[in-house]
């Protein structure tokens, strides 16, 4: 086991990391947080620089007050924060914000590019796609044509370049934009994203890319080169999944695919002047992309943990975090009875801080319980929202169970089997959270039938412990905060 347990980021900046839990087995112990991929914790100094904001806090789009001064200017900070973390040029790209998560600005690409260039007919989308970068294209493309993994199941590698070049020249003409993850939430692994804009944009085809799973763990630029022809055309983002929860959706969009037509969504504060008649949309970005009143401390929370990753340099970063994956990876993989998805050749296939594995013969759902149950450790499990990826890499596990797929039962037979474990990393990921994890997994591999006798199945398919369950109400209860808040409030009797 390993002694070494600083966090990536030393001087650690996250009060939840104090969080403890009680157990199944009467201990209580500090949660190991190994699920940052759906969610990271919140990074304190950039909430702060959110709280401070409070005192000014106002509408960007009233004007004439000092609070709403200050306000704009703090929101128009977040902007060019975002655009200086992508190192995009703001003369030509725009920082958006909409939405909680970046699903809604997928969409509203999905809309806007379909609308854009309805001759192209086709969208290409890589395989290993989450559904909110592959059902909005699906939903407004004509047609969808997914985009080949190098490697088989299930060591599955990155986007195939070569079967990419394939389509691009086999629908010559009809290619609108190609979506990709410039990082799986699944796997980890990392696509050649500027690659990829260069072969999109020889056959005039542009290239949206899904950052959600990178930005916390590497620095990425618009342009790895500087070269135009590998400028990504968008990127987007969930600032949930960059230690500012409750920030919105973001993308770093080109001004060049949004501008001469109207935005998809209007409302107040992005027109120049509205009558009975008519309206007439400003020209000015980001406001014609911004209807109505955005999240705008959550949008400077975002702004400020951007400016201080930035700072602290991301490639520092990304190096810290490789150390602490590679552990996990050798680790998982010498282990009997772990399998783990995706190429475990991290020099030929990269990955970012995400492992997804199963225990052989043990229900992901079971494992996941256990692990949290009996070892305070928090994974994901499930088909992460990326459905049609899981099944590409499981397709050797389900074959092996040999069911008749044609019996009425075979549904029921394979669900529990379809999904997996995921651990991911962030900022304060240490050694000893991949110790507890593993402790964990060595100890459901030692005694199986004893973790399995502990639960049951319930209608959803969750594993559920017989005798022990904690009531979230016990842990975190709004009312008796509030109660609490109510017996310190006076309200003057001339109100009431
Ligand atoms: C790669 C990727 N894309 C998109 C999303 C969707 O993000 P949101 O739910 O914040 O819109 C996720 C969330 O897990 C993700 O991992």
């Amino acid at each position: 086991m390993s002694t070494v347990s600083s966090p990536i980021l030393a001087g650690c900046d996250f009060p939840a990391l104090a969080t403890h839990y009680p157990l199944a087995d009467g201990r209580e112990t500090r949660r190991h947080y190994l699920d940052s991929a759906a969610s990271t914790l919140a990074l304190e100094s950039a909430r702060q620089v959110a709280d401070a904001l409070l005192a000014h806090y106002a509408n960007t789009h009233s004007q004439a007050h000092f609070s709403a001064r200050v306000t704009s200017h703090a929101y128009h900070w977040a902007h060019r924060q975002v655009l200086r973390f992508l190192r995009a040029d703001s003369e030509r790209y725009s920082a958006i914000f909409a939405g909680s998560g970046c699903t809604a600005l997928l969409n509203r690409l999905a809309r806007t590019l379909a609308a854009r260039r309805p001759e192209r007919d086709i969208v290409l989308v890589a395989t290993l796609e989450h559904h909110a970068n592959d059902l909005p294209h699906r939903k407004h493309a004509r047609q969808v044509i997914p985009i080949p993994l190098t490697g088989a199941a299930p060591a599955l590698g990155a986007v195939d370049l070569a079967a990419l070049k394939g389509l691009l020249e086999r629908y010559a003409g009809r290619v609108n934009y190609l979506a990709v993850a410039a990082a799986s939430n699944v796997t980890g692994i990392v696509n050649p994203v500027h690659d990829i804009a260069a072969l999109a944009h020889a056959h005039d085809a542009w290239v949206v890319v899904d950052a959600s799973q990178y930005l916390a763990h590497a620095p990425l630029a618009l342009s790895d080169t500087g070269a135009v022809e590998r400028e990504l055309d968008a990127v987007v983002f969930s600032g949930h999944k960059l230690y500012a929860p409750g920030s919105p959706g973001t993308a770093v969009i080109r001004q060049a695919l949004l501008t001469d037509r109207e935005p998809d969504e209007v409302g107040g504060g992005m027109v120049d002047d509205v009558t009975l008649a008519g309206y007439q949309v400003t020209a000015r970005f980001p406001d014609r992309e911004e209807a109505g009143t955005p999240n705008i401390v959550g949008a400077v929370q975002l702004g400020a943990v951007l400016y201080l990753l930035q700072n602290i340099d991301m490639a520092r970063i990304h190096a810290a975090e490789q150390r602490l994956l590679r552990r996990l990876v050798t680790e998982l993989t010498a282990l009997p009875g772990v399998r783990l998805y995706g190429d475990p050749d991290l020099e030929r296939t990269p990955r970012l801080g995400v492992a997804s594995f199963n225990l052989v013969g043990l229900e992901h759902g079971l494992v996941a319980a256990v692990l949290n149950d009996y070892h305070n450790v928090a994974v994901r499990n499930g088909c992460f929202c990326a459905h049609p990826y899981v099944r590409e890499l499981l397709k050797p596990d389900l074959w092996a169970l040999d069911l008749d797929v044609d019996a009425a039962d075979a549904e029921a037979k394979i669900r529990p089997w379809r999904g997996m474990v995921r651990a991911s990393l962030g900022l304060y990921s240490t050694d000893a959270d991949i110790d507890a994890l593993l402790t964990g997994i060595r100890d459901l591999l030692a005694r199986p039938e004893y973790y399995r006798a502990l639960y049951t199945v319930d209608a959803e398919g969750e594993f559920r412990h017989r005798t022990f369950s904690i009531a979230p109400a016990t842990l975190f209860d709004p009312e008796a905060l509030l109660d609490r808040a109510l017996e310190r409030l006076s309200v003057s009797r001339h109100v009431l």
